[in-house]
């Protein structure tokens, strides 16, 4: 449901997450299918992303990255807590949109994935992938979807001889670029970009980075960028949010964070960013010591603890909440205060 907010501040954010929780039930295979645990893939996550704003979120695999993403964008069904967006006035409460009438909301919050092959229908030309969206939500069909189809396929550097063309004939940044106009054909406010350009040649994810925050600029675009190479963060974020096993462990401006981590495991992602590009791996747990943990059976005390080379008998035995340190940051360390962790310069 959509409402419409008067004397909405300027400044209120385009997307307010208050205490989100998306809970996986485990069932047992067979007939009974009892819950034999549950699979706390985001737990207790709030945040904010303002217009015009990115906001990094980067974690290693496992973390709850691509749920938190699915969420914010009602792919999934939250379990518990508070969604919020706004346009302009309207206000869009995700407890109270509906599966089968969210057109409204979908113009407004569109996503980019990761994997620009399975994205799109390949029986489908670029033209009907691109302008579908117009046609469904009644914005603009014949002469006049084509003619916005061919301006926003421009933008994203093709040419409008590519749009009777099927997505085969495309390289995978090509067809990156089509996800990309299919997502702001709709002149959307938030974008939720998991991953996107992981999945391309290291050779053109720059171009794809840069073509990102071109149209960020040109369209005022706010963008959740969902990412496990800190390197890519660095690179787009204004702001970053640190997850581990469901959980945001610290939060503060790209500059704060890269500078003083505050807490460990961002001084660990930060340490491995180097050894990313030496060894040419794109996974952040090639270069980071210890595993993730196991959701299912998460450590007593702080989750962390384990693969921690600060820990003492405290964070074994007493779980750190997540606490504001100045400002605009937040932490989750028993010892942040007295820790001194190494940041990097750009
Ligand atoms: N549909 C689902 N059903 C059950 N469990 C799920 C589902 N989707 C994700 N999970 C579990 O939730 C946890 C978080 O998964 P998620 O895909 O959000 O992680 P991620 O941070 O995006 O990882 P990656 O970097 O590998 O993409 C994982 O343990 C995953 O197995
Ligand atoms: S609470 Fe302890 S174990 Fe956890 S990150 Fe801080 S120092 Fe390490
Ligand atoms: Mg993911």
């Amino acid at each position: 449901m959509e409402r419409v907010e008067t004397n909405s501040p300027e400044a209120a954010p385009v997307l307010e997450v208050r205490h989100l929780k998306k809970y996986f039930p485990l069932q047992q295979k067979g007939l009974l299918r009892r819950t034999i645990g549950v699979i706390k893939a985001v737990d207790d996550v709030s945040f904010v992303v303002r217009k015009g704003e990115t906001v990094g979120v980067i974690g290693e695999s496992g973390c709850g990255k691509t749920t938190l993403g699915r969420c914010v964008a009602y792919l999934y069904e939250k379990t518990d807590g508070e969604i919020i967006v706004r346009s302009g006035e309207r206000v869009f409460h995700l407890d109270e949109l509906n599966r089968g009438n969210n057109s409204e909301f979908r113009k407004i919050v569109q996503v980019i994935f990761q994997d620009p092959f399975s994205s799109l229908n390949p029986r489908m030309s670029v033209l009907r992938s691109v302008g579908e969206p117009l046609l469904v939500n009644g914005i603009a069909s014949g002469n006049e979807l084509e003619a916005r189809v061919a301006d926003i396929i421009q933008r994203v550097g093709l040419s409008v001889s590519h749009l009777q063309r099927f997505p085969h004939s495309f390289s995978g940044g090509q067809r990156q670029r089509i996800c990309i106009a299919r997502a702001l054909v709709l002149n959307p406010q938030l974008v939720v970009a998991d991953e996107p350009v992981s999945a391309l040649d290291v050779s053109i994810q720059a171009q794809m980075l840069n073509l990102l925050k071109d149209l960020q600029s040109e369209f005022d675009l706010s963008y959740l960028f969902i990412s496990h190479s800190m390197s890519v963060i660095r690179y787009m974020s204004d702001r970053i949010l640190v997850m581990y096993a469901g959980k945001i462990i610290e939060s503060g401006s790209r500059d704060d964070i890269l500078r003083q981590p505050l807490h460990p495991y961002t001084e660990m992602l930060l340490k491995a960013v180097p050894k990313v590009s030496r060894r040419g791996s794109g996974r952040l747990q090639d270069v980071t010591s210890g595993e993730p943990p196991d959701l299912l059976n998460l450590p007593s005390g702080c989750v962390f603890h384990l693969r921690c080379p600060y820990a003492k008998k405290v964070c074994r035995e007493e779980v750190p909440v997540l606490r504001a340190v100045g400002d605009q940051r937040q932490v989750s360390c028993h010892l942040a205060e007295e820790l001194v962790l190494q940041g990097v310069f750009d």
